[in-house]
């Protein structure tokens, strides 16, 4: 993270606000050790301390120091028990009959896995060889680099990489890399090995036709003084650890080989289960699932600082969520997020408000109720701009994910948890309506939707099916869960595409730069295009008034595209369908009306309904607030490309639209569009601090 997070609790904590660890943990005297151990002096008077008192263990070696100076920044009393040496291997031998083949062109490809490994390798070889042969030979040879270190490392020794493999920097990522340049049949590839031999690197290789030598360069052993692991262990194992941090994969083995020889293993296992457990990144977090037990966060970028920080912010809620599930019969070593169960946690619909339902901030936002601090969600908070989605997107279609409750679930409840925002938005789309009545639509790589069989006239108006509600049962079944799983204070929007910007897309067969198929439809057949909406107004009721059932907290209705039209037209072709539409919405649901593109329809659009208006970047909050009347709530404002702008900015714009809404109940902060994709993740977590802690009261 790019600074200090100064972020206050807020109540998305309520429970830990003072997150002592729980019940027996607290009795008994905090052992005080010397150096790199417990460390319960925490003398940062000008900081928030984020981790609040919490302990923290850390694995780290060659970086011990600076970790145990990161966790005591953020608040958290560090324990730091190296858990691995680097042993040069005792004789060069390896390394040197491999630059002795590689000068004699045996090698097609040689593939760099570290920094450390390529600047011992070149060591080791530079005991009998000149090292200028062996950098001339590297350079008539393909060299590959698997990440940025191995790269700069490479360079530093005058040896250009022809590749160099993208984030997340795994084996995985380096094979796509490798695949997307040539064939490896019949390849002869050296692989710098490191630590232990990367045994499905080499398998996938060998699977690809390749002839693949491993060239051990130093090994990952225990550390010479085992102490500091043993005492982490104990500390462990009586329960005396809140939180843990992993940043290498050899990490968990070594602890559980360590721990196995104490006889503590099974102990240490069982103790994992009430402690929160972050991991630097994927290779990181494979490892530890592959040992037993469960990763409960990894940030977005593989940084050290982004692991402590991040850890730091989210610890008293990801510790509560943990003793919580343990409390409550789950096997949190095994889990998965969509497990969770909170005590009394039935999907809660608002018509009878429960006191964790009158509690969340958000929803006294939505009923103009006021609010400790001001509520911030993001349209578009589940998507490209994060990591974990790609990744799981390159496994499912948008579809499949949409269609897969636990799945949709999962990137639902993935998001608000590591933005930490106020409000949970059930992953979905505006277009998953169209397809029961009829509509084909599909969503191909790097396009938008695609319609295949527009509908343009009033025969095809005609032929689309009334909608049978339970054809989107994976819809209800995803807010069911996600609401089970979701921190009671959490609230759960739902929401569906209005009318209009649904038929625009149903009518052009896809996005649209000016409508023209739309509007020759409302000018040529008023009467079909009037038809049209009124089947996407009953089958929008139904599946909205479903989703309240399932347990949705407040539905928006996303109305993108409506600015393209003018207020008169607004007035007669959309206004009355938006009038039915809210008319219909079950209860007292808070209703959020959000459009974009025309500031001229914003009157018009309370007058169709909602408790809470969308506002775009492109008027003054306080100004239109203002005509508006502080009886409707707003939502929005900030510019989504105002993400991309440095920190400090982001925060500045956040206080200038504060400053607008001057803490008037209803106001909700969110961007004024959707997050775009490449939005930096640290940028976002910037702007939620910023909201959060600016709008204290
Ligand atoms: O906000 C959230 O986090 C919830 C999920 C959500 C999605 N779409 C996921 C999605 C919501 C609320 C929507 C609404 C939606 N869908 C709107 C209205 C909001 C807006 O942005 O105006 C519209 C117009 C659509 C239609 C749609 N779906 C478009 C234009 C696209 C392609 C554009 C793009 O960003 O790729 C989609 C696909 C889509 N919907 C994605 C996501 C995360 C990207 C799919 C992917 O490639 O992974």
């Amino acid at each position: 993270m790019f600074s200090v997070n100064l972020r206050k609790p807020c109540n998305w904590f309520p429970d830990i606000s003072h997150p002592a660890p729980l019940g027996e943990l607290t009795n008994g005297p905090l052992l005080v050790y010397s150096k790199t151990f417990w460390n319960p002096r925490v003398d940062t008077p000008d900081m928030t301390n984020n981790f609040d008192g919490l302990r923290v263990v850390s694995f780290e070696s060659r970086r011990a120091d600076e970790m145990e100076k990161l966790i005591e920044r953020y608040g958290g009393l560090p324990l730091v028990a190296p858990s691995m040496a680097e042993t040069p291997l005792s004789e060069a031998g390896e390394a040197i009959a491999f630059a002795r083949q590689l000068i004699t062109g045996e090698f097609d490809i040689v593939v760099f896995l570290t920094g450390v490994g390529a600047n011992s390798l070149k060591d080791a070889v530079a005991t009998q060889l000149p090292a200028a042969q062996f950098i001339e030979a590297l350079n008539k040879t393909t060299v590959v680099a698997r990440g940025p270190k191995a790269a700069s490392a490479l360079r530093k020794m005058g040896v250009e990489p022809h590749l160099v493999a993208g984030e997340p920097n795994t084996s995985r990522a380096l094979l796509t890399a490798m695949d997307g340049k040539q064939s490896l049949e019949g390849k002869r590839i050296a692989i710098q090995e490191y630590g232990a031999p990367n045994k499905e690197l080499l398998k996938s290789l060998q699977q690809r036709g390749a002839n693949v030598t491993p060239v051990p360069t130093y090994r990952w052993t225990l550390p010479d003084d085992l102490t500091p692991l043993r005492t982490a262990i104990q500390e462990i194992v009586n329960g005396r650890v809140d939180i843990s941090l992993f940043t290498s994969a050899p990490q968990i083995r070594n602890l559980l080989q360590v721990a196995n020889e104490m006889g503590l293993e099974e102990k240490l296992r069982n103790a994992f289960r009430r402690i929160v457990i972050a991991s630097i990144g994927p290779a990181c977090s494979d490892a530890i699932h592959e040992c037993g037990l469960a990763v409960d966060h990894e940030p977005d970028t593989t940084r050290m600082g982004n692991l402590v920080g991040d850890a730091a912010r989210l610890s008293a809620f990801l510790l509560r969520r943990k003793r919580t599930a343990v409390e409550n019969g789950v096997d949190t070593n095994h889990w998965q997020r969509v497990d969770m169960r909170w005590p009394g946690d039935q999907s809660r619909p608002i018509r009878d408000p429960s006191p964790d339902a009158r509690r969340s901030t958000f929803l006294k936002a939505c009923r103009g109720e006021a609010t400790d601090y001001t509520p911030i969600w993001l349209m578009r908070q589940a998507g490209r701009f994060q990591r974990a989605y790609r990744q799981l997107r390159s496994k499912v279609s948008f579809l499949e994910l949409c269609k897969t409750p636990e799945l949709s679930a999962e990137v639902t409840l993935m998001a608000v948890e590591t933005l930490a925002v106020d409000a949970a938005i059930i992953f979905a789309d505006i277009l998953l309506i169209l397809e029961p009545i009829g509509v084909d639509i599909s969503f191909d790589k790097g396009e938008g939707p695609r319609i295949g069989n527009p509908v343009r006239n009033a025969r095809e108006i005609d032929r689309l099916r009334d909608l049978n509600p339970g054809s989107l049962q994976f819809v209800y079944d995803a807010v069911q869960m996600t609401r089970r799983a979701l921190a009671p204070e959490v609230a759960l929007i739902g929401f569906a595409g209005a009318p209009f910007t649904v038929a625009s897309y149903a009518v052009e067969g896809g996005g649209s730069r000016n409508y023209q198929n739309t509007k020759s439809l409302i000018y040529r057949d008023p009467g079909a295009w009037h038809a049209l909406m009124e089947r996407l107004v009953s089958a929008t009721t139904a599946y909205l008034n479903r989703q309240i059932d399932a347990g949705a907290d407040a539905l928006q209705l996303f109305d993108s595209w409506v600015g393209c039209l003018s207020p008169e037209d607004y007035r007669e072709f959309v206004l009355p369908h938006m009038r039915t539409l809210i008319g219909g919405i079950n209860d007292s649901t808070p209703v959020i009306h959000f459009g974009t593109g025309n500031p001229a329809l914003l009157p018009l659009q309370k007058e169709a309904g909602g408790n809470v208006i969308g506002l775009d970047w492109r008027v003054d909050l306080a100004q239109e607030w203002e005509k508006l009347g502080y009886d409707l709530g707003v939502q929005g404002n900030l510019d989504p490309v105002a993400l991309f702008a440095p920190p400090r900015e982001i925060r500045k714009r956040a206080k200038s639209i504060l400053e607008k809404a001057e803490g008037r109940p209803g106001h909700i902060f969110n961007l004024g569009h959707g997050i775009l994709p490449g939005t930096p993740v640290d940028h976002v977590l910037e702007l939620v601090d910023a909201v959060h802690e600016l709008s204290r009261k």
